[in-house]
């Protein structure tokens, strides 16, 4: 039997790990931006399976992916652990599935293309079309959408990066538990941790992630790693400090740039002013700089204070104050963003039933 069907057939999608964060906000996106698909499953671990997930306006009845069946699945959005992302690709791969992976499990194979599509979507336009795209971390795509306007017009020799990271950063249990510190503080409780090792609440703390034995997080490293190869460049020199912060969604970013050629804070801002993706908030010096209550569920990132570094070579140096919602472009808008430029090139498989058509 011919399994490839004429190429306007729209594809049967899996959201995986719909349960979570950055599951439901896909499929959310899925919904608003109108992507068209034969059909949309919502997967999730044992623990959920039979249950339903309200996201986009629909419930959502929520499964668990049996392997045999993965050539049910014409694209896969991956929004589990880095771990299940190692199990699930190769399996959905092999049974002909393009698969988006929003997880840490690929973005250092050189073999699978990390892409932001405004900075690096041209990776998506080879032939044959790539079947496997990692979406970077959240905070680099953030800290990267702002920069690369100002990298394209005066190059980047340095950035540094310091993170101000929102607590749903890790995930729906690290949302819980600052709910748990909120209700023990109503209660008369000091605040004791419910899910990080420190407490969120009143608090600020060094990102979780595993430090190495120079010091360094795992988020940290991320921001390096994954900028250099979305920019293409090994050699940029780049450094950070994550830090967690006690705000519910969208994360900040103060960036300190050092830039190969000579730029003024005024030209910066109109280029910035500019560019589809970004919105330049604070236009007038001295007018509110963006906070993460603005960024939150909105798809672009705002940029703001946007200044000088008075410290470096007169017009080498620039900082920048960036917030995204690092559930939206951060992770879920980005992945559809790369779904959407490859789905002309996804060799579909055929639609054999509507029986897994998803009531919406
Ligand atoms: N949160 C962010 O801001 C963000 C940003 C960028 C990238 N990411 C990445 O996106 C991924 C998802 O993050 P998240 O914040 O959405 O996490 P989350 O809220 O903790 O959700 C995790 C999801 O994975 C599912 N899952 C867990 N174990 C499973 C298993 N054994 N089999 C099948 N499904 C399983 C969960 O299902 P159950 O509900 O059934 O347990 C849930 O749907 C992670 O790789 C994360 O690093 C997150």
């Amino acid at each position: 039997m011919d399994r490839r069907t004429p190429a306007n057939s729209n594809p049967r999608i899996g959201v995986f790990g719909a349960t979570g964060l950055v599951g439901r906000e896909l499929l959310s996106i899925l919904i608003e931006r109108s992507v068209e698909a034969d059909t949309i499953r919502a997967f999730a671990s044992e623990r959920s399976a039979g249950t339903s997930v309200a996201a986009g306006g629909a419930h959502w009845p929520v499964e668990r992916f049996v392997a045999s069946e993965a050539d049910s699945i014409d694209l896969a959005f991956l929004a589990t652990g880095s771990e299940l992302s190692l199990e699930l690709a190769p399996c959905l791969l092999a049974a002909g599935a393009t698969v988006i992976d929003c997880s840490s499990a690929f973005r250092g194979d050189p073999e699978v293309p990390l892409v932001i599509p405004e900075i690096n979507g041209h990776l998506l336009a080879s032939d044959p079309a790539p079947r496997l795209v990692a979406s970077p971390n959240c905070s680099t795509t953030i800290a990267l959408m702002a920069v690369e306007p100002i990298r394209r017009a005066a190059g980047i020799r340095r950035m540094t990066v310091c993170t101000y990271q929102a607590v749903s950063g890790a995930g729906a249990a690290a949302l819980e538990g600052l709910d748990r510190e909120l209700r023990d503080h109503a209660d008369g409780e000091l605040p004791k941790p419910a899910h990080f090792s420190s407490p969120c609440l009143f608090n600020v703390f060094s990102h979780e992630s595993a430090v190495d034995e120079r010091g360094e997080n795992q988020e940290e490293l991320k921001i390096r790693a994954e900028s250099r190869r979305i920019w293409n460049d090994a050699d940029v020199a780049i450094a950070a400090t994550c830090v967690r912060v006690p705000t519910r969604r969208a994360h900040a970013e103060a960036i300190n740039l050092t830039l190969e050629r000579p730029l003024s804070a005024a030209e910066a801002r109109e280029i910035l002013a500019s560019v589809d993706g970004l919105v330049l908030f604070d236009r007038e010096p001295g007018t509110r700089a963006p906070e993460p209550r603005d960024a939150e569920g909105r798809d672009e990132v705002l940029v703001g204070r946007v200044r000088a570094d008075c410290s470096q070579p007169e017009g080498l140096g620039l900082w920048l104050f960036a917030v995204g919602d690092q559930l939206r472009k951060g992770a879920a808008l980005n992945a559809i963003q790369i779904a959407e430029r490859c789905l002309e090139s996804i060799p579909l498989l055929s639609v054999e039933s509507a029986r897994d058509r998803v009531h919406r």
